[in-house]
């Protein structure tokens, strides 16, 4: 299929997508945010007063919910990009693999987190493969990451791809955390190999 012919189709489906339009009328800069919802929905993971860190933020819609259901609680948002400001939140520029942005959110912290979300996701290539390995490596240093700074009870939250790092992370998940699932969300477009891995309760 030409270049060209690919962006018409994708404009078309963003405009026939509901959650596209859901999200506009909703007040949220990206459909993104109803993958979020319906975790919480399901696992009741967001209330006031707790210690978040959202990963990979931009342009911020994750971290929008956090705002608008975490009252009198901490969001920590990063990403390699600017993030439009949002109500209560605190935003870190750079790259969450280098050593000094992840001090930088330790610094932040005045008590460990209860939420680590990381909805990450590496430029795509093009080539499924290669795009899921890349941003496999990017959960898996966010799981690392969060053994690091999360309370005992506190929950792990990653955009997870089906493809060959799979199995590794679900292994790895299982390894710091004592309660892993796997839950793809009904907004999570179906021609998406994209999942979510959910992990609770630290070992
Ligand atoms: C799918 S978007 C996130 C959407 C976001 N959850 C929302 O609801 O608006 C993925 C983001 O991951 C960010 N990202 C990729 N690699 C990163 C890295 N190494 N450090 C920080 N952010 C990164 C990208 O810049 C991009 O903004």
């Amino acid at each position: 299929m030409k270049k060209n012919k690919i962006s018409k189709n994708w404009v078309n489906n963003q405009r026939r997508d509901i959650y596209v339009r859901k999200s506009k009328v909703d007040g949220y800069r990206a459909r993104s945010a109803y993958k979020l919802i319906e975790i919480d929905q399901k696992f009741k993971i967001f209330k006031g007063g707790l210690t978040i860190i959202d990963i990979g933020a931009a342009p911020g819609s994750w971290s929008q919910y956090a705002s608008r259901v975490v009252k009198n609680g901490k969001i920590i948002s990063i990403d390699l990009k600017e993030i439009e400001s949002i109500p209560n939140t605190i935003q870190i520029k750079g790259d969450f693999t280098e050593d000094n942005i992840k001090q930088k959110i330790k610094d932040q912290l005045k008590t460990n987190a209860d939420v680590v979300m990381s909805d990450m996701a590496v430029n795509t290539t093009g080539i499924k493969n290669i795009d899921s390995i890349q941003t496999g490596e990017l959960c898996k240093e966010s799981l690392v990451f969060s053994k690091e700074v999360i309370k005992k009870q506190g929950y792990f939250i990653s955009k997870i791809f089906m493809g060959s790092t799979f199995n590794e992370i679900v292994a790895l998940g299982k390894k710091f955390f004592k309660e892993v699932k796997v839950f793809k969300p009904k907004s999570s477009r179906k021609d998406s190999k994209e999942s979510f891995i959910i992990c609770k309760n630290l070992r």
